[in-house]
């Protein structure tokens, strides 16, 4: 109970056996022969419960899927004031409090440090959701409003939404860090405006690894640790008339979220009503779909409280009985891994190529050195001279190209349709060595940026 509640009087009505995984929950106006009201779920924590007995028991496995290409969310569900942004975030200065994002920062980076045949690559995303706009919180113009897209064999996704490869704990934390101060920025502005977003964290961890069949795959998993807007005010205007209207307007993804819950639950409906808001547009894969979800409702303990607790005990109880579909995602088509592989290909190949440039260089140095019978020191093959070489080569594939040019054109013997169709060939030929040209430059600058 907080001080308020303690202040006004209220009494404990939630009790906890955490063992059974139940919830009671007594009607301080009812009649002392009414029997409190029980509900069971996978588990349940006391507000005495460390936040490391919920994240290993409940979260670890999840994120330990992610880690193997399942889709994974976790969703706090609860009234304001019940512990949301305390389960997800918790406070990150005490590592007894950190709550379930830390945690799982630290699961993921350390199960990568310790992996020994695959290649990672973790990128991060942070936006929320405010009155049906979606933000990016890692966006300088966090006023930009994004888009919501659909591409048939990805799904839906949130176009322009920037994502941040991160190495290390430190790295991904530190992207939380900006979202998290855009999201406070804000907050001064605009009264409980936190209570009333939705904070999604998304971490995509993409995974490669040598398949038996010699070829390499790769298996992509995605995180969302959504941080939602306080149920209070849908629960209690969710009766009827102008003020369910109104509570609508105020969060219409939060109402859309307790309709796809009904009709996933209800077993009669064909229709899903996901396209209803962005938050269910955006997690359909969620609820009823390909992820393993874990939903972590929060409750007051204190009588004043009675309803609204009520309510969501009664939310979660019919969240329990969704059934997902969860896969692990394989050799996806847009894997950022994937590019990154092929364009370090494409790197090897020209190193490859210009390599053997020098290799010929060489032979043909040594022979001189030889035929001198003079034995000297070949020396380690610079950056700079691969890259002379490679100039030297370039330049030299566009004389030979020229002469053979001329020497076509000349050539009387030659009709003039063939004549024109070599002379093509060859305008073809001399334009690929300059897109090559251009690309060796492009991939010089790169190199010089990344060291
Ligand atoms: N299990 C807990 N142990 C200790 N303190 C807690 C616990 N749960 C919540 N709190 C504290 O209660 C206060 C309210 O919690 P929190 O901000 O997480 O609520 P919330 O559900 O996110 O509310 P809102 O919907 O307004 O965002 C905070 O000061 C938080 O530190
Ligand atoms: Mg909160």
């Amino acid at each position: 109970m907080n001080g308020k509640e303690e202040a006004a009087g209220c009494e404990r009505i939630v009790e906890m056996d955490v063992n059974l995984g139940q919830v009671s929950i007594r009607n301080p106006k009812g009649s002392p022969t009414e029997l409190p009201k029980s509900f069971r779920f996978d588990a349940v924590y006391e507000s005495s419960c460390r936040q490391s007995e919920l994240y290993d028991e409940t979260v670890r496995p999840l994120v330990d899927s992610v880690l193997q290409g399942f889709n994974g969310t976790v969703f706090a569900y609860g009234q304001t004031g019940t512990g949301k942004t305390y389960t997800m975030q918790g406070v990150w200065a005490e590592p007894e409090k950190r709550g379930i994002i830390p945690n799982s920062f630290e699961h993921i980076f350390t199960h990568i440090s310790r992996s020994q045949d695959q290649q990672y690559l973790v990128r991060a995303s942070y936006l929320e959701i405010y009155q049906e706009e979606i933000r990016d919180l890692l966006n300088k113009d966090e006023n930009k409003k994004l888009e919501l897209k659909e591409k048939p064999e990805t799904g839906v996704y949130i176009k322009d939404l920037s994502s941040f490869v991160t190495k290390n704990v430190k790295e991904i934390e530190h992207v939380m860090n900006v979202g998290n101060q855009t999201r406070s920025v804000a907050s001064t502005n605009m009264n409980e405006y936190s209570s009333r977003s939705h904070a999604i964290f998304v971490v995509t961890v993409e995974c490669s690894e040598l398949g038996l069949d010699g070829e390499n795959h790769i298996r992509v998993g995605k995180l969302n640790l959504v941080d939602l807007a306080g149920s209070e005010r849908q629960s209690k205007t969710g009766v009827q008339g102008e003020r369910l209207k109104e509570a609508t307007k105020i969060n219409l993804s939060l109402s859309a979220l307790g309709n796809v819950i009904s009709a996933l639950v209800d077993g009669k409906s064909t229709h899903i009503p996901y396209r209803d808001s962005k938050l269910t547009r955006l997690l359909e894969d969620s609820l009823g779909g390909n992820a393993k979800t874990i939903m972590v409702a929060t409750i007051g303990p204190a009588s004043c409280n009675y309803e609204e607790s009520l309510i969501t005990l009664r939310y979660a109880n019919r969240t329990k009985n969704i059934k997902n579909k969860p896969r692990i995602n394989e050799d996806p088509k847009d894997a950022l891994l994937r590019e990154f592989q092929e364009e370090i290909a494409r790197l090897k190949a020209q190193l490859e190529r210009r390599g053997m440039l020098s290799k010929k260089r060489r032979k043909s140095q040594r022979k001189i050195i030889l035929e001198g019978e003079e034995i000297i020191d070949e020396g380690e093959e610079t950056e700079d001279n691969i890259e002379k070489d490679m100039e030297n080569y370039l330049k030299e594939q566009k004389e030979t190209l020229e002469k053979e040019k001329v020497a076509i054109q000349d050539d009387h013997n030659l009709v003039a349709e063939e004549k024109q169709k070599l002379l093509e060939e060859k305008e073809k030929m001399m334009e690929d060595l300059k897109k090559e040209q251009e690309a060796t430059e492009q991939l010089a600058a790169k190199f010089k940026v990344g060291q």
